[in-house]
């Protein structure tokens, strides 16, 4: 699905800059997604990241993952999402990143969570403002992404914003 996904993710998916002349399909070998999930396994044991797959109508559709977890007096983490495009356009990762929060806040007990996103990212950007996401500024060249350090406008939501939980905030509208 990343594979057919390529033009789709590709300028909105950072990747370390020495990693540039790997080819998007060696990225995505099974050998390093394979490695990948013990990566995510890993860090979610120690509690830095909590990896969600998301699904649609019982088929794999994307990914929404919490990383960066800083405990302590910030109690934050750091959200990344995509979605296969066939499904793009149905809610489905604004709904996820509700879920998702909801858990953070609730179960992990973090008290902020944020998402950065390229400005030119329209529909990334739709999706925090149907979140009720607040912008709390740019960072200039933020991320390697695509070939480049790519600015990010940097949103966050934090538990006192949303009391009665994200999920039913997004659908009270
Ligand atoms: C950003 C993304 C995760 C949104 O997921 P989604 O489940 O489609 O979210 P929504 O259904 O709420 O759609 C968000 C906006 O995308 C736009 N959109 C809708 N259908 C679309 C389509 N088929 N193609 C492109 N954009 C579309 C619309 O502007 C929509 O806003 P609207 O509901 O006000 O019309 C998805 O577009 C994606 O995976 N993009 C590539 C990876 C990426 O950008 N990840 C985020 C990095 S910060």
């Amino acid at each position: 699905m990343r594979i057919r996904n390529r033009r789709w993710l590709e300028p909105w998916e950072g990747a370390p800059e020495a990693q540039g002349q790997v080819s998007w399909e060696e990225r995505h070998g099974v050998g390093v997604f394979l490695a990948l999930l013990r990566a995510l396994r890993r860090e979610a044991r120690a509690g830095r990241g909590f990896p969600f797959a998301v699904t649609y109508e019982d088929r794999l559709v994307g990914q929404v993952t919490a990383a960066n977890v800083v405990r302590g007096a910030f109690d934050s983490a750091t959200l990344g999402y995509w979605v296969d495009q066939e499904v793009a356009g149905r809610g489905v990762v604004p709904t996820a990143v509700a879920l998702v929060v909801d858990h953070l806040f609730d179960v992990v007990g973090l008290h902020r969570v944020e998402a950065n996103v390229r400005p030119e990212n329209a529909p990334s950007l739709r999706v925090v403002d149907k979140l009720g996401f607040r912008c709390e500024g740019r960072h200039e060249r933020y991320l390697f992404i695509d070939g480049g350090w790519r600015d990010h406008l940097t949103y966050a939501v934090v538990r006192e914003d949303v009391p009665q939980g994200l999920l039913r905030s997004l659908t009270s509208g």
